[in-house]
């Protein structure tokens, strides 16, 4: 039997992170410079139904019988062997490997959980669907931060531009003309569950504040929709500073997110704000073709441990 790899992008969030958790729409794009692979294999040297995972970038080296059942690297392994409900399960191994920076609002997680749950699927002769792969990932990004909004899994596993809100149909993003973004990230790491429930807890104490923010971004998400399909950067730009001005007031963002933030707009960004849970993690720009470079070099002089280009265009509706 060959080797089967799953795979999956990581995800950048361009508007609606946190006000996403509470209903509001957010938008979401798959980042295919960095991915997350799981390469599946026949282990010959174990019993049938043993399961040996590594996942040498994390120093882990084990077999699924050994992993807490609520580590996520099992509980995907375990939910795709549940949806399969196979007999017999042959001994295999899974490698894991991802390029997708850690912690860092990009979506490593979920599409770890997706790359799995596709190559495990597949080597067993039962390849899933995009819709169950989604699902599982989600399931498993509960563990990873408690009450994660559903945009994460749909955004990696359909690797396509999404509109999505909370129990609404999950929309794809038809991009006219292209738009050009550059994503800064800090080295700070901070994981979205803390920045998640820290939320939580502020908005359980005074609901109708954070509410109303909340939903002065959804307003924001609605317009910027627009204006990304028309590939409009002048008014992406003002949502975009926009955005992160009520983030600023969620306190999401941070003194490294501010220095490489205001280093974009100095270099010609049309506007710039965190990405993902904030407090560290990666910001976004966009810009216009011409001034890709000068924002990417003014990045990496304000401290950016690493920062990546990517365009968005002419991505086909379903
Ligand atoms: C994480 O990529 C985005 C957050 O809005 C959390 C979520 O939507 O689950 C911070």
């Amino acid at each position: 039997m060959a080797v089967i790899t799953g795979k999956a992008p990581g995800k950048i969030i361009l508007f609606g992170e946190h006000a996403v958790v509470y209903g509001q729409p957010a938008i979401a794009i798959p980042v295919a410079k960095v991915k997350a692979a799981a390469h599946v294999f026949p282990d010959f040297k174990s019993r049938a139904g043993e399961i040996h995972i590594q996942a040498l970038d994390i120093g882990l080296d084990t077999f699924l019988s050994e992993l807490d059942p609520q580590h996520p690297l099992a509980a995907a392994v375990n939910l795709t062997l549940a949806e399969l409900q196979l007999e017999h399960i042959p001994a295999f191994q899974v490698q894991i490997s991802s390029s997708i920076p850690i912690s860092a609002g990009m979506g490593s997680g979920a599409a770890i959980s997706a790359a799995i749950i596709r190559g495990i699927s597949a080597f067993l002769g039962r390849p899933l669907p995009d819709s169950t792969v989604s699902t599982l990932t989600y399931e498993v990004e509960k563990i990873h931060h408690g009450n994660p909004s559903g945009i994460d899994n749909n955004v990696i596993t359909y690797n396509k531009p999404v509109y999505y809100q909370k129990e609404q149909a999950l929309q794809f993003l038809q991009i006219e003309k292209e738009t050009h973004w550059v994503i800064g990230d800090t080295g700070e790491k901070t994981p979205t569950y803390e920045t998640v429930s820290d939320l939580g807890k502020r908005h359980a104490e005074k609901p109708q504040h954070y509410d109303q923010i909340f939903q002065t971004i959804g307003g924001i998400v609605q317009e910027a929709r627009g204006a990304l399909i028309k590939a409009d950067i002048k008014t992406l730009g003002r949502l975009l500073n926009e955005n992160q001005a009520l983030l600023c007031e969620l306190d999401l963002s941070c003194a490294s997110l501010d220095r490489l933030i205001q280093a974009a707009l100095d270099a010609g960004a049309e506007g710039a704000k965190l990405s993902g849970g904030g407090r560290g993690g990666n910001m976004i720009a966009v810009a216009s073709a011409s001034k890709m470079d000068a924002v990417e070099k003014a990045l990496y002089d304000a401290g950016a441990v690493n920062v990546i280009s990517t365009k968005l265009a002419g991505v086909p509706q379903s």
